[in-house]
């Protein structure tokens, strides 16, 4: 009982040990050995309560009017160096310079690679890593920077609070080819097993970016893959960036996560991590909801159409009034020509001199006149069906 309760404790120690020790060389996955749901057991932090990615649920990020737009510095020096072009059998990622970083953060940021996710079979089978109200892109693209105001490099920032910024663009994919895109698409040819790497030529990585910089989502994880410190100060773009179906398929079909020596030749897809629970962390937005609502090309067409038949309508309705207005207006005139040209009583209305009491006895004996005329005709008239009958037989 005794050995027992002191071995216990020391199995414990050397199995944290070795895998504290050996969390470099464990070849993780995306799934099977080693996969998602394992990740914790070799690397704890994958298991902590601010991990990456997560769903953005629009109607419940929170304004904040101070996040002013990120702003990339030196993105399209490119210079005349070529960049370096890695297949690290996870991802695809290119070493950036030095000199690029980014600005309008807390403090500045120097950027250090950038890498993409991607799902398998083209457009509509996810991933992104980042959903927005549980919906994926196809793609992700992660440009990674470290705190260089606090920290003298990525090592020694990436497991500390605020060490990193890493911008998320979420890919999706259209007709049009997107050119900036190939400038990395067309090279994966070069290294399509793990571990081999490649130079490319440097090209402006802020072709890479969406136009708009100012409308983003921003919250504190994680790095998306172990060993998932929670390092990260997240920026997810609103605006997206769109590459065609063919670039998509390429990228998600070209490169293995096998090496190169390996019998079994692994796709290298579907490398994207599933998100991860909020734990009371609050989604910050840069733009407030009312103005967010940023339109797809669809929904825009479908705006115009309305807006244009709404218009149609309204003429339609204008035209419809106006002319009933007429249509009143003219009969109206209609009527006053009318009762002006043929009445006589109007005539007679009008020319009536002024009333004198003999003047109008003898209209009332005129009047009687008419009466007695009317109904004698009247009377007549009767008769005359009642004899009828009678000279008819
Ligand atoms: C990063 O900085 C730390 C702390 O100054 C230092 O010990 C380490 O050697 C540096 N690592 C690299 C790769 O330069
Ligand atoms: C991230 O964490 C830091 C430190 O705890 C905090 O000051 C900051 O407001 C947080 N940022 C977001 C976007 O939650």
């Amino acid at each position: 009982m005794n050995s027992r309760a002191l071995f216990l404790p020391l199995i414990l120690l050397v199995s944290r040990r070795t895998a504290a020790d050996s969390a470099e060389e464990i070849t993780w996955t995306y799934s099977g050995l080693v996969g998602q749901s394992d990740w914790s057991q070799y690397f704890p932090e994958c298991g902590g309560s601010s991990q990456s990615p997560v769903d953005v649920t629009t109607t419940q990020t929170k304004y904040d009017p101070s996040l002013v737009p990120v702003t990339p510095l030196g993105y399209s020096q490119h210079g005349n160096q070529p960049f370096t072009l890695h297949n690290n059998g996870h991802t695809v990622v290119i070493e950036l310079p030095d000199w690029m970083g980014l600005q309008g953060l807390r403090w500045l940021f120097t950027a250090v690679q950038l890498h993409l996710h991607w799902g398998n079979g083209g457009p509509g089978h996810g991933g992104s890593e980042h959903t927005i109200n549980g919906r994926s892109a196809d793609a992700e693209l992660h440009v990674v920077h470290y705190n260089s105001e606090l920290y003298p490099n990525m090592s020694a920032a990436m497991t500390q609070r605020d060490g990193l910024a890493v911008l998320g663009i979420l890919i999706e994919t259209g007709e049009e080819t997107n050119p900036a895109f190939n400038n990395i698409i067309n090279y994966m040819s070069r290294v399509r097993h793990a571990d081999q790497k490649t130079f490319i030529p440097a090209f402006d990585v802020q072709s890479l970016l969406p136009k708009s910089l100012g409308r983003y989502y921003r919250y504190n994880g994680s790095l998306t893959t172990p060993p998932c410190y929670q390092s990260v100060v997240w920026t997810v773009f609103h605006e997206r960036v769109q590459i065609s179906k063919e670039q998509l398929l390429k990228m998600e079909t070209i490169l293995y996560s096998s090496k190169a020596g390996d019998s079994h030749r692994m796709l290298l897809q579907d490398n994207y991590r599933a998100t991860q629970p909020l734990n009371h962390r609050v989604v910050f937005a840069s733009f407030s909801a009312e103005s967010g609502q940023e339109l797809s090309s669809g929904e825009v067409t479908a705006i115009v159409i309305g807006v244009m038949c709404g218009c149609v309508g309204l003429a339609v309705i204008v035209r419809f009034i106006v002319k009933t207005i007429r249509f009143f207006k003219l009969l109206h005139r209609e009527t006053v020509v009318v009762n002006s040209s043929s009445s006589s009583w109007d005539v007679l209305h009008n020319n009536r001199p002024a009333p004198m009491p003999r003047v109008k006895d003898q209209e009332k004996s005129n009047n009687k006149k008419q009466d007695f005329a009317l109904s004698t005709t009247s009377e007549a008239e009767r008769k005359d069906p009642s004899a009828s009958p009678r000279t008819e037989p």
